[in-house]
């Protein structure tokens, strides 16, 4: 999880899940949808209980890989699974001591490994495993060459087009062991995946094409900054537009930043979470959100939004709890930063209104800003 400064961009959000509160009556002879948290939690901290009812992220990457026949597609910030005690970057010795292995047996991807990250160190061992291996294919998607700057920070397993784990853990030993991260494992879910590979895909078929012919500097109005962006963005005017060479996308006339969708795609399906005894199979109204919004304009939310409705569906007197790794309001690691009031102003506007309490737990790790620290 944690990485260096340079690698981390606060503008491009990670994949998120807002699940609306939207409920409804129950079908009859429902879907076998389920759903599951997943943690990983240190170790060698017995103090730091497991959640009861919330799966460990390296059994469900294993069961992900297990459970393939056709196809595993892979979001990654990066791959490292093998221990390198003498590397000072990898999450061995970030840990303190080497422990070769750790006890932990990486998931061994057995079909397609779409791997995407950054160049040039945290690619080299899936370009390993894709080397002699014809079922095997990795690419590197440099966010950079498209928006300027930010990572891929997205990571997601997708399994056989209907298994999908979406959550904070990167693709490496220590994610899995040492650190605390959160995610949302949905097994047997078609309609729900579907989504996840077409935001996979899109990245996928950009990752192929050449990035100096497809981007333009765009005015950024809401940043009021100028910035790189595909040719298809929205923050073009309609005539210095291209045509997008991903599908979907649909024409929306020019604002002065990404509008937030009246309609985005909802997925109305009963989830079973056996996780909880006390919910059996409930019923929500939900949609999936992902960034930049280049990649999935017209049908898919953008985090963004998804962040501030899932602040504004709290209650009148209820509790808002956030938990993030760095809490700044403003852009990080840019040439230049950039006032982001967003999720400051949802939280303020729910406080006011609402009398709501918001409870947010930001992590004190080794790259936390200055800013952060004193305010
Ligand atoms: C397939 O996934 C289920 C949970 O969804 C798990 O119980 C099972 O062990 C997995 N099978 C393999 C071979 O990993
Ligand atoms: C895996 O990705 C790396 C980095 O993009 C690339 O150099 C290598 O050729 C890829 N391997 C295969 C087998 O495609
Ligand atoms: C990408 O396109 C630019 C301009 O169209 C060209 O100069 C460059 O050589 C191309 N790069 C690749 C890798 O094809
Ligand atoms: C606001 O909520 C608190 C509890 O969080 C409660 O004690 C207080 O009475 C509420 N105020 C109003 C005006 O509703």
């Amino acid at each position: 999880m944690p990485s260096s400064p340079h690698r981390r961009r606060l503008l491009l959000l990670p994949l998120l899940v807002a699940a609306a509160a939207l409920r409804g009556p129950l079908p009859a002879g429902a879907a076998t949808c389920k759903a599951w948290l997943v943690q990983s939690i240190p170790t060698d901290m017995p103090h730091l209980r497991r959640v009861p009812g919330v799966l460990s992220t390296g059994y469900v990457l294993q069961w992900l890989s297990g459970n393939a026949t056709k196809s595993l597609d892979i979001l990654a910030q990066y791959w490292q699974f093998l221990a390198q005690p003498n590397n000072p970057k990898s999450g061995v010795s970030w840990c303190g001591k080497p422990q070769p292995g750790g006890g932990m047996h990486p998931p061994k991807p057995r079909r397609i490994v779409r791997h995407s990250g950054f160049a040039p160190d945290f690619d080299k061992e899936s370009a390993d495993l894709a080397a002699g291996r014809p079922n095997v294919q990795n690419v590197t998607f440099l966010f950079e060459k498209w928006w300027g700057s930010g990572v891929l920070h997205a990571k997601v397993w997708i399994s056989d087009k209907k298994d999908v784990y979406i959550g904070s853990a990167n693709n490496d030993w220590k994610s899995l062991t040492q650190v605390k991260e959160l995610g949302i494992y949905f097994s047997d879910c078609p309609q729900i995946t579907k989504a996840v590979e077409v935001y996979f895909q899109n990245l996928w078929s950009l990752s192929a094409l050449n990035s100096t012919t497809y981007t333009k500097v765009a005015w950024d109005k809401q940043w009021q900054v100028s910035r790189k962006v595909p040719c298809w963005s929205h923050f073009l005017q309609p005539k210095e537009r291209c045509r997008s060479p991903i599908p979907p996308s649909v024409d929306i006339s020019y604002t002065d930043g990404y509008p937030a969708l009246a309609n985005p795609e909802m997925i109305d399906v009963p989830l079973e979470t056996p996780g909880y005894q006390k919910s059996t199979q409930e019923h929500y109204l939900s949609y999936l959100s992902f960034a930049p919004p280049e990649v999935t304009f017209g049908k898919f939310q953008a985090d963004e939004q998804g962040w501030v409705d899932t602040i504004k569906s709290v209650k009148v007197g209820g509790i808002v709890r956030m938990n993030t790794m760095d809490w700044l309001g403003q852009s990080q690691y840019g040439t230049q930063t950039v006032y982001w009031p967003s999720l400051s102003s949802a939280i303020s506007e729910v406080v006011f209104s609402k009398n709501a309490t918001v409870r947010l737990l930001v992590a004190y790790w080794t790259h936390s800003s200055q800013t952060q620290k004193t305010t």
